[in-house]
């Protein structure tokens, strides 16, 4: 058998996403009920010395190149450091990133730097604090403002925002890109996709990338650049005329369903109860975590990982007639 994590149609899983815990802060109407995801019971959940291990054999074994940590909220997790400072030592030579809404980040950056994080992301949709609290149904945004500067302070450039539109807060995405380069970070904007909890997704309703390029650029001058490498979900353009640290401005788009990137996935995933999904897409799971609860050695538990991926789908195929959506919602599986 082959080492890598491939699939039948000739893709290699090499970019890790854990999700942590699905609890979160917030209850983001895309992504989270209003009561909060259903609590995985605590013996269910991987530990800290489970997300290492499957990490490291993931990287050591499975040609892994970066591992990003999800959830839910993954600071909800009071061992976050001690799981990057473990994957850090484990592995000094992969990649560690976070994806985080941001609140409470500034008590904690400077400690998950010291830990050995390498690049973050940090979820926002508005700079406008009613429509925050509405959107994510806390009041929280002065939290979250204050752990994107913290992020950048703490040395993580380029710090990543990630923003979903609505139809409530597009007319107001120039402000949030204004906001950013004022802030010196990227901004992404990433198409709204049926994973939320309530199913209130529409592909009529959601913004499109063509949408939100459109009021972008009555107040930016766009000029496309191109993906920062061939499996990166954002496509970027320039800002011209402006700069962030001396160098061009971008803004990313992530058209997940009207220019879909499966063709060239190079994503693998962990749930917080150490299944294996293939893809965002994918209801079927495979269970590593009690492949490793019994016992068994590394190989053994990595040949199961690859046997999960070599199934993976082609593609989510939102929009065709065919499509189904996960059982899961995004706040479970992890961005
Ligand atoms: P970097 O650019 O390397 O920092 O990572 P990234 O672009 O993968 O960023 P991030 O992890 O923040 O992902 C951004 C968003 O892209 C996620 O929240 C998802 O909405 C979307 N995305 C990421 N991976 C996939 C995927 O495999 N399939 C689909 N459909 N969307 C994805
Ligand atoms: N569609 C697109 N992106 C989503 N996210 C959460 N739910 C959705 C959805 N339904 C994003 C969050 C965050 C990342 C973890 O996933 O905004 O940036
Ligand atoms: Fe990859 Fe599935 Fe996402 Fe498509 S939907 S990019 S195949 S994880």
């Amino acid at each position: 058998a082959t080492p890598l994590l491939i699939d039948t149609f000739g893709r290699t899983g090499r970019d890790l996403r854990v999700s942590l815990t699905e609890k979160c802060s917030l209850r983001c109407t895309y992504c989270m009920p209003e009561e909060g995801l259903p609590p995985i019971p605590e013996a269910a959940r991987m530990t800290t010395d489970e997300v290492i291990r499957l990490v490291t054999l993931a990287h050591h074994d499975l040609g892994v190149r970066e591992v990003r940590f999800t959830g839910g909220e993954p600071l909800m997790r009071q061992d976050l450091e001690r799981i990057v400072a473990g994957t850090r030592e484990a592995c000094p030579d992969l990649p560690v990133a976070l994806t985080t809404n941001g609140v409470g980040l500034e008590h904690r950056v400077g400690a998950l730097v010291e830990a050995g994080l390498d690049r973050i992301n940090i979820s926002l949709d508005t700079v406008d604090r009613l429509e925050f609290a509405e959107l994510t149904r806390r009041d929280r945004l002065p939290s979250v403002l204050r752990g994107v500067r913290a992020a950048v302070e703490a040395g993580l450039a380029p710090v990543k925002v990630n923003a979903v539109p609505m139809r409530a807060t597009l007319p107001g995405a120039p402000d949030l890109l204004e906001w950013a380069l004022e802030e010196g970070v990227q901004l992404r904007f990433i198409e709204e996709m049926p994973l939320d909890a309530d199913n209130t997704w529409s592909r009529v309703e959601m913004v499109t990338a063509q949408e939100l390029l459109d009021v972008l650029g009555a107040r930016f001058d766009l000029v496309p650049a191109g993906r920062e490498d061939p499996s990166a979900p954002a496509e970027l353009w320039e800002v011209a005329g402006r700069s962030v640290a001396g160098s061009p401005a971008h803004v990313g788009v992530i058209a997940t369903v009207t220019r879909n990137f499966c063709a060239a996935c190079d994503r693998t995933r962990l749930t917080a109860e150490g299944t294996v999904r293939s893809c965002l897409f994918s209801d079927d799971e495979t269970d590593v975590l009690g492949v490793l609860r019994s016992g068994a050695q590394d190989a053994e538990i990595a040949r199961v990982w690859r046997g999960a991926m070599w199934g993976k789908q082609a593609g989510h195929g939102i929009g065709g007639t065919a499509f189904h959506r996960p059982r899961r919602s995004m706040g479970a599986i992890g961005g």
